[in-house]
């Protein structure tokens, strides 16, 4: 049975139109709940490290550009709370394949830990050198996230950046955008932020040049 507290077909027709669609208590306060206790175990347990940026031998800590520690899901895929997570986002990859002809084969996604005072700059997430990420997913974990607390994420509309939303990072919701057309940013926040981010992948993507 699916565990996704949404109509589908009605992100999908959003994703659709706009591009981009924030879901709030997107997969049931259970899911939600255990995922952030999966989430701050594993970061007790020391696994998370400090995030980079491009890929390959691309990749460099940026401390200027962003400054969470991350944790690939792949890693800790035996946990339950992960695998209920990955079986709701691969419903919505079914569905978006079949609305909208993405051709995604697979997710890739990360815990990522912003410490108090961490941020991630305004960037695009498709790499230079690797187009298979599509379609960007970012799950929150933060049980009534204060406001002033920042760490909202800043999506930018139009190409220009003129046009933005802020989100803020509050348990339950799913922020999905494409990856190649929206700037984004993260705030930077002032308590404790939990998230998981993850990119569903065409195949190939690596381009031939
Ligand atoms: C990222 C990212 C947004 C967020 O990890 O690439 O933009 O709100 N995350 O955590
Ligand atoms: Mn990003």
């Amino acid at each position: 049975m699916s565990q996704l507290q949404f109509d589908l077909d009605h992100v999908i027709d959003t994703l659709a139109s706009e591009g981009w669609v924030v879901i709030p208590h997107a997969l049931s306060a259970a899911i939600t709940a255990n995922l952030r206790t999966a989430c701050l175990e594993v970061w007790q347990q020391g696994l998370f490290h400090e995030a980079a940026t491009g890929r390959a031998d691309g990749q460099a800590r940026r401390a200027e550009i962003r400054s969470d520690s991350v944790l690939w899901l792949d890693q800790v895929a035996a946990l339950p709370a992960v695998q209920a997570y990955n079986a709701a986002m691969d419903d919505i990859m079914q569905a978006v394949n079949r609305g909208l002809y993405l051709g995604l084969v697979e997710l890739e996604s990360h815990f990522a830990v912003y410490p108090e005072g961490a941020f991630y700059k305004k960037h695009l997430d498709r790499f230079q050198d690797d187009d298979a990420r599509t379609l960007t997913t970012v799950f929150y974990l933060n049980e009534a996230w204060p406001q002033q607390a920042g760490g909202q994420i800043r999506l930018y509309l139009d190409a220009d950046c003129r046009e933005f939303i802020d989100v803020e990072p509050e348990a339950g919701t799913l922020v999905l955008f494409l990856s190649d057309r929206f700037w984004h940013e993260v705030l930077p926040a002032r308590q404790q932020r939990l998230s998981v981010t993850g990119w569903y992948r065409r195949r190939g993507g690596n381009m031939p040049w």
